[in-house]
């Protein structure tokens, strides 16, 4: 049978990544070597992604992850079928880094360039782990982005909803903040909230009083902010309780909204495709334990499949890239050295 393997390389927000991933035929795809370089330190003193520190780090960092992912997969670059590269959306600097690497590997090899939009490659993901066939709903929850979407085919996907202002992770994360926990948020307000009671703070239910699938994440950080300050100013401060309480209103907030909307996305879906329906989940905010409770329950409920990738694959990640790029290799999609970089790429 025939056999594709591609190079894939990521860089649109604060990893920078390289991968090598095979198909035969219609098998399961294969990831040979999947390497990620993260920037947290590099952004940490910062509070968040610096662009331009951003972009140096990928710069520098593209050809080492290339040349470990090849290592990995005992392959050389004349081995692989095409070179695809994340074209946006993202970071410019960090997306015209890579896609100005992924050139120079293409020119100097004569192998094909591919550009590949960076939420395809979410959106594909559970088709590169578990095979799932088009088409099925997907829920992309992360520090940049969260939408519903339905994936009908490698470049068809429609758009049900999303948020209309943070995403969730976005929202965890000035949660932290605001509250003096460590960054990247969401793993420390996650354990905080462990040991609250959701309930003594009543957080807003955004949007829940209109009937589509859109979110907003933007108003909790206010009603915390306000509810902190009234707590601390009773007191002269806030205790571990007081925290851990904030923590899990807050958490229970963005756990009950995103239920709702995924009941509503599912109920959506359903009308158009009734047959074997999967749910799946990409994004870092998927590791939240309690959130991938309440939607494996909206899913039970339905009658659904619910698709969680492992970790590794659902945040940022090159094999993903890789991966999506292999699929529009397959359709004979391939870009020329016109290919630019995209800071806006809706899918
Ligand atoms: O997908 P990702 O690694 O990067 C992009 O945003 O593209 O997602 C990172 C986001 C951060 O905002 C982080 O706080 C959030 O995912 N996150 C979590 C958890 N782990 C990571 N949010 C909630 N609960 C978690 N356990
Ligand atoms: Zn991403």
């Amino acid at each position: 049978g025939q056999t594709f393997t591609i190079l894939g390389l990521e860089s649109s927000c604060d990893d920078t990544a390289a991968a090598v991933v095979r198909q035969t035929d219609d098998e399961a795809a294969e990831i040979l070597a999947s390497v990620v370089h993260g920037q947290t330190e590099l952004h940490s003193a910062f509070g968040g992604v610096v662009p331009e520190i951003a972009a140096r780090a990928h710069a520098e960092k593209l050809d080492v992850c290339v040349m470990q992912a090849l290592e990995k997969s005992g392959l050389s670059l004349s081995d692989v079928d095409a070179i695809a590269v994340t074209a946006g959306p993202g970071l410019i600097g960090g997306v015209m880094s890579g896609v100005m690497c992924a050139k120079g590997l293409s020119a100097a090899t004569g192998k094909p360039l591919v550009g590949v939009n960076h939420l395809a490659g979410h959106a594909l993901t559970p088709r590169l782990t578990d095979g799932v066939a088009f088409p099925y709903l997907m829920l992309l929850v992360s520090g940049g982005h969260c939408q519903y979407l339905v994936s009908h085919g490698p470049e068809e996907f429609t758009r049900l909803g999303g948020t209309i202002d943070d995403a969730p992770g976005e929202a965890f994360d000035k949660t932290a903040r605001l509250l003096g926990l460590p960054q990247p948020g969401g793993p420390s307000v996650e354990a905080e909230a462990k040991n609250g009671d959701p309930k003594r703070f009543r957080f807003p239910r955004p949007l829940l009083d209109r009937p589509d699938c859109d979110l907003s994440f933007s108003g909790l950080k206010t009603a915390l902010m306000r509810m902190r300050d009234q707590v601390a100013g009773e007191k002269g401060g806030l205790t571990r309780q007081d925290r851990a309480d904030l923590c899990a209103g807050f958490q229970q907030a963005v756990v009950d909204t995103l239920a709702e909307k995924t009941r509503r996305a599912l109920k959506l879906y359903l009308e158009h495709d009734p047959t074997q329906p999967t749910v799946a989940v990409a994004g870092g905010v998927a590791a939240n334990t309690a959130i991938r409770t309440a939607l494996q329950e909206v899913c039970a409920e339905a009658g659904a499949e619910f698709l969680a990738p492992p970790l590794a694959l659902c945040t940022d990640n090159a094999a993903m890239i890789a991966y999506a790029g292999m699929e529009r290799f397959k359709l004979g999609k391939t870009d020329g050295m016109d290919l630019t970089a995209r800071p806006r790429w809706p899918l």
